[in-house]
């Protein structure tokens, strides 16, 4: 199968693609390096063997995505490509709104074009808002909070008509709980530019030095401890559940949680990092963080049932892979 990887240079695509590349598939990648670096390629090469074929163009140009279309004899599209910082997103909503929405418009009519019909598409579990109840399955209602979670929804919401108009395609959603961690060799991670938002790559500063102090965003939600709860899933399964979703023998419309199904909360999972690290990590108790809700988990039920998928790497590889990544890119910095 050769796969069209868009945004493939990012944290989750370079993952998926070591997957794809050691099951023997043949990758083609499209990426604007907005928010990744071209050495992704080299490092992927040396963990599988093997280079993708790579082109460095926006997908919000459609002439220059449609010379892929055919250029390149394609049988599925992988899409990951887009914008994904949360508050950026609030204060800047149409490069938001332009950027995810054009990049997946074009994309799609390219593949009608070409009759390329099997899509899988990176969603978020933010399309569910504040879930009333937990854990989150697939038919709970929709709702978001922020323009970036809005240009998912409005993505899903594309696809569900476009597959209702020609149901040639084959399309597959996939909702990502929490991806942390990073390829056990290091030579592949996440590498956000600037400040990171996220907690992970946050708590990876502190660890390192790089920032003094962790803020846990309150400890006063109706959790364990009262800080925050979240599913976190290894980067490298959640890699893996992109291959199953391709391989699925279900044609037509699919949407699965891509977790663990077990809730973590910031103190477990800062202690947790500090245990098998070995490394302390100063934090103090601020505010919320305003959007921020209490508990957010998956059922891994409907993944587990239609597409075998499971979880092979725990909390503790987590915390390890991530901060062996951080150290690494820094060994790497400062030579
Ligand atoms: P990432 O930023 O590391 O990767 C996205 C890639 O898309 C980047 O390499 C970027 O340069 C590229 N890109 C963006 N706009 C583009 C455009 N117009 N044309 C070409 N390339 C473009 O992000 P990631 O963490 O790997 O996330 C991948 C996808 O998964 C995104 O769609 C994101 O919204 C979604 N997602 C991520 C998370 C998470 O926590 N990381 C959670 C849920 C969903
Ligand atoms: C955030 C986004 C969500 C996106 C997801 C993955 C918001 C409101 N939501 O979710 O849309 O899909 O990232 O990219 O931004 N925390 C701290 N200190 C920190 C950072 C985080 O205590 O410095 C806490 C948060 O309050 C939360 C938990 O850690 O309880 C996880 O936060 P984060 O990694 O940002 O992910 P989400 O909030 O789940």
């Amino acid at each position: 199968m050769r796969v069209l990887v868009t945004g493939g240079c990012g944290y989750i695509g370079s993952h998926t693609i070591v997957e794809l590349l050691n099951s023997n598939m043949e990758v083609i990648v499209v990426d604007n390096l907005v928010n990744s670096s071209l050495d992704v390629l080299d490092n992927i090469k040396k963990i599988t063997g093997k280079k993708p074929t790579f082109y460095e163009y926006d997908m919000c140009d459609k002439e220059k995505l449609r010379s892929i279309f055919q250029k390149e004899k394609i049988d599925a599209v992988i899409h990951f490509a887009g914008l994904k910082a949360v508050s950026e997103s609030v204060s800047k909503p149409l490069l938001y709104y332009k950027n995810n929405l054009f990049s997946t418009i074009n994309l799609l009519e390219c593949m009608e074009e070409f009759n390329v019909y099997k899509l899988v598409f990176s969603s978020s579990a933010t399309v569910y808002g504040n879930p009333t109840h937990l854990p989150v399955t697939e038919d709970f209602p929709l709702k978001t909070t922020n323009p970036y979670g809005t240009t998912k929804l409005m993505i899903e919401n594309i696809l569900v008509d476009l597959y209702k108009a020609n149901s040639k395609f084959d399309i597959t959603i996939l909702r990502y709980f929490n991806p942390i961690g990073a390829h056990k060799s290091g030579l592949i991670g996440e590498n956000p530019k600037g400040i990171p938002n996220n907690l992970m790559p946050y708590l990876v500063n502190v660890a390192l030095g790089k920032s003094e102090v962790l803020n846990i965003y309150g400890n006063d939600y109706k959790t364990i401890d009262g800080t925050g709860v979240r599913d976190y899933i290894h980067v490298c399964d959640l890699a893996y559940g992109h291959l199953l979703a391709l391989k699925n023998s279900k044609s037509g419309f699919k949407i699965y949680n891509l977790g663990t199904g077990k809730p973590t909360s910031v103190l477990e999972l800062v202690k947790m990092f500090e245990k098998v690290n070995k490394v302390p990590v100063k934090y103090q108790i601020t505010n919320r963080r305003a959007g921020d809700i209490d508990a957010c988990y998956t059922s891994p039920a409907k993944a587990f049932k239609e597409l075998n998928f499971t979880c092979r790497y725990t909390l503790s590889d987590m915390c390890l892979d991530s901060y062996n990544f951080a150290k690494k890119s820094i060994d790497k910095e400062s030579r």
